[in-house]
């Protein structure tokens, strides 16, 4: 069997392709079959009088998803959807497909995510999903060719790694365990091993918050450096998040043009990104009419406000200390702010990326712990981290699914994950 990508270099042979049926056209004596296998699209054509009966009887009853082996001669043929079609010889049907719920017309996204298990086989979903997959594989290239070991953090978990507010809780043979709202203490950990680490992989919130920009399991990748700085750490991301929309550009382009994104919008992304401190975001958004004073938390539409004059990336940097997790440096410049960053995508797709330097203070870290109120017990090995050898570090989260949806220009990252949680969504 011969996967639909490689046919070019079986111009002229007879090959066997299986894959799944996406459309069957019949004009009189001559029927065209598009086959998708899942690397392509091949156009299939059955002549009636070059066919046993039976099969040009198989091939002009098949529906929507029907699975098929196909034999034929491979030929170009620059009007066929991927240029080549098949001489259709032989043809098994290997599963019917009675009534596809997914029809080629407009169904309502619920219906959709009920169906999300078929609804993956779609072209637009293929697209969005294809630029995730490179996404991931960038970010891994990415932190490999600078030296980061990848660490991977325990999704059970004993200490509240963000805030009390969204947590998964669950039993563990008796003690209470979380699901990991992140691995960043973990990677923290992990520094004094190999000075520089990430993780990469799923995270948990219990967001009560339906919108376009939350999942209750998203993916984030979180790097973590020993001796870097909240500047240092702002640099790594502009480099970070230039180079995932180059990847998506060289490798991705048909798909991002099928999703019809407008890709000058993404030519343009090259560091440096602007950058902002928290107060001057404050009073920008004054004048913009927004009523957010100093000491509240920037929420969604305050971010669109705040990038939507700019085509690249906005860092907001050095937030309030009441509005941030407890692990963040006091600025000692202004001790009410963190040394922190947000890093805001452009076109109202908000936060992509938390970021801050740590708090490596051990008595100014327990006492945030406490002021908190989070159970100061379960962080004693956290603390630990300051007790031996403690040492200035920075870190950063970056969420897959909403950078993917600037990226691709999807308005909801729920298209961006294959199989979402959302608030009412445990299934399919
Ligand atoms: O800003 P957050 O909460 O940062 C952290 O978790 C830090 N521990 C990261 C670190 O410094 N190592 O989350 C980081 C990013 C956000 O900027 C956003 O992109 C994404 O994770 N994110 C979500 N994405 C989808 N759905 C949600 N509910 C999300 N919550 C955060
Ligand atoms: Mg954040």
């Amino acid at each position: 069997m011969v996967e639909v990508r490689d046919l070019a270099r079986h111009t002229g042979e007879e090959v066997t392709v299986g894959g799944w049926v996406d459309q069957l056209r019949v004009h009189g004596k001559v029927a065209f079959v598009v086959v998708r296998d899942g690397t392509g699209y091949v156009q299939c054509v059955a002549v009636k009088q070059e066919l046993e009966e039976e099969t040009w009887e198989a091939a002009t009853g098949l529906t929507q998803e029907t699975s098929v082996m196909v034999r034929g001669e491979v030929r170009a043929e620059p009007r066929a959807p991927g240029g080549y079609e098949l001489q259709l010889r032989r043809l098994q049907v290997v599963g019917t497909s009675p009534e596809y719920p997914i029809q080629p017309k407009e169904h309502g996204v619920e219906f959709l995510l009920d169906h999300r298990h078929l609804w993956l086989r779609s072209s637009q979903q293929r697209a969005g999903l294809r630029v995730r997959a490179e996404v991931e594989q960038a970010i891994h290239d990415f932190f490999y060719q600078r030296g980061f070991v990848r660490l991977d953090t325990p999704i059970l978990t004993g200490s509240i790694g963000e805030h009390a507010g969204t947590l998964f809780s669950t039993d563990y043979f008796g003690q209470n365990a979380y699901l990991a709202q992140t691995g960043q203490l973990y990677v923290e950990a992990g520094c004094p091993a190999f000075r520089k680490v990430y993780c990469f992989g799923p995270t948990f919130r219990a967001e009560k918050s339906k919108t376009r920009r939350h999942l209750t399991e998203f993916w984030m990748v979180e790097p973590e450096m020993a001796f870097v700085d909240s500047e240092g750490n702002m640099r790594l991301q502009e480099e970070l998040v230039t180079y995932l929309v180059e990847r998506a550009l060289e490798r991705c382009r048909p798909e991002l043009e099928y999703l019809g994104r407008d890709l000058s919008k993404l030519e343009a992304v090259k560091p440096p990104f602007p950058r902002i401190s928290y107060t001057e975001a404050i009073e920008l958004l004054a004048r913009k009419g927004s009523e957010t004073r100093w000491g509240d938390d920037i929420g969604g539409a305050d971010e669109t406000l705040l990038s939507e004059d700019s085509h690249l990336p906005l860092f907001v940097y050095n937030y309030p200390k009441k509005v941030k997790a407890f692990y963040m440096k006091e600025n000692p410049d202004d001790p009410r702010t963190v040394l922190c960053d947000d890093l805001l995508a452009p076109e109202g797709y908000g936060e992509i990326i938390g970021g801050s330097q740590r708090e490596d203070d051990l008595d100014k870290l327990l006492a945030r712990i406490r002021e908190e109120g989070l159970p100061e017990e379960a962080y004693g090995w956290y603390l630990d981290l300051r007790r031996y050898g403690t040492f200035p570090h920075s870190g950063f989260g970056l969420g897959l699914e909403r950078t993917v949806a600037w990226i691709t220009g999807r308005k909801h990252v729920r298209e961006l994950i294959p199989f979402p949680r959302l608030l009412n969504r445990l299934y399919p």
